[in-house]
C-alpha cells in the first residue's frame, strides 16, 4: 500500500466517523434542526462516495501495477532460461555430422562414417595404414588372405554355401599396401591415361583394398556379373555382411565404374540395408557423402 492509499482510506474512514461524532454530540440541536442534520448527513455520504472513490481508484492502479511487475519479472526469467539453454546447446562441442546426419570420427587419419570405416576418393587411408587382426598377417604388401577377421569367416561360410548350390567362389585379390596400390595406378596411368585409369582404380591411399575389408572375387572382368557365381553373389552376398561397392549406375557416387566383383565387408545390418532387393545402394548416397579427389 502506497501512501495516496492511505491518505484516502484515512480519510473515506475519518470524515464521516468525525461527522458521525459530532451528530451524536450535538443530538439536542440535531432533533431540533433538520436542515443542520441533513447537511451532516449529505456531507458523510459525499465524502463517502468521494475518499471512497478515490481510494478505490488508487488501490486498483496500484494493484495493477504489482500483477504487471510479477508478470513481466516472470517473462524475464523465462527469457533468462532460454538464453542459457541456447548458450548451452551452442557451447557443447558438435561432432561432426555427414549431410545425412551419420556421425563422422578421424581416428588416426582413418575415416570412420556410423563406426564404418569409410575410404574412398573422399576419404583416403594414411600411406602407413595396415590392416591388424587379419585372418593372415599382413607381412606382405600383396595378400590374398590378410582379410580382416571377421570379414574373411563370413567369406568362408559364404564360399561353403555357394559351393554346395555347385559354384566355385576364390579371392583375385585381397590386400594390397599403399605401394603396392601405388605401383599398380601407375601402370594404369601409363597404359590409359590419368581420366581413365580414375574411373576404374583407386590412387594409393584410396583404395578399400588397402583397408583389408574388401576383396575381388574370381574374374575381375565385366562378364563375371553373368556368371553363375556373379548371379547369385549379387543377390545373396549382403546374406554374409558383405556389399557390391561400386554397383552399376552408380558411378556418379561411388566414382567407379561398375566392379560385380568388389565386395566390401560393411556387417550384415547395413549390408542389408543397401541391397536393396538388388539394387544396390551406394555407401556414398547412404551416408551422405562424396567420392571426389581433391585436385
Ligand atoms: N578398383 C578399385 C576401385 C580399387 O582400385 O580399389
Ligand atoms: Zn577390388
Amino acid at each position: 500500500m502506497d501512501l495516496l492509499e492511505n491518505i484516502f482510506l484515512g480519510l473515506t474512514v475519518t470524515i464521516p466517523a468525525t461527522l458521525l461524532l459530532l451528530m451524536i454530540t450535538n443530538f439536542k440541536r440535531i432533533k431540533r434542526n433538520k436542515k443542520y442534520r441533513n447537511n451532516l448527513l449529505m456531507l458523510i455520504l459525499a465524502s463517502l462516495i468521494i475518499n471512497g472513490s478515490i481510494f478505490g481508484g488508487i488501490k486498483m492502479y496500484n494493484d495493477k501495477k504489482i500483477i504487471d511487475n510479477r508478470e513481466e519479472k516472470r517473462t524475464d526469467n523465462i527469457d533468462k532460461d532460454k538464453n542459457n539453454e541456447i548458450k548451452e546447446f551452442e557451447d557443447k562441442p558438435k561432432a561432426n555430422t555427414t549431410s545425412k546426419g551419420f556421425t563422422i570420427e578421424n581416428k588416426n587419419g582413418v575415416t570412420y562414417i556410423d563406426g564404418h570405416l569409410v575410404v574412398n576418393k573422399t576419404y583416403p587411408l594414411p600411406e602407413d595404414y595396415i590392416p591388424s587382426d587379419t585372418h593372415k598377417p599382413t607381412t606382405s604388401s600383396n595378400c590374398l588372405e590378410c582379410i580382416i577377421n571377421e570379414g574373411y569367416d563370413a567369406y568362408t561360410k559364404m564360399k561353403q554355401d555357394a559351393s554346395g548350390e555347385g559354384m566355385t567362389l576364390w579371392i583375385a585379390s585381397g590386400y594390397r599396401s599403399y605401394s603396392y596400390q601405388n605401383g599398380l595406378y601407375t601402370g594404369y596411368v601409363k597404359r590409359s591415361g590419368k581420366e581413365a585409369a580414375d574411373t576404374y582404380s583407386a590412387r594409393p591411399g584410396h583404395s578399400e583394398h588397402q583397408s583389408g575389408y574388401a576383396f575381388d572375387l574370381n574374374s575381375i572382368n565385366d562378364s563375371f556379373a553373368n556368371t553363375k557365381e556373379g548371379k547369385w553373389i549379387n543377390q545373396n552376398c549382403y546374406r554374409y555382411g558383405f556389399i557390391i561397392r561400386y554397383p552399376k549406375g552408380k558411378e556418379d557416387e561411388t566414382g567407379y565404374k561398375y566392379e560385380p566383383w568388389h565386395l566390401r565387408y560393411v556387417g550384415v545390418d547395413l549390408a542389408t540395408k543397401l541391397y536393396n532387393a538388388g539394387d544396390w545402394l551406394t555407401m556414398e548416397d547412404y551416408f551422405g557423402i562424396t567420392s571426389q579427389y581433391r585436385e
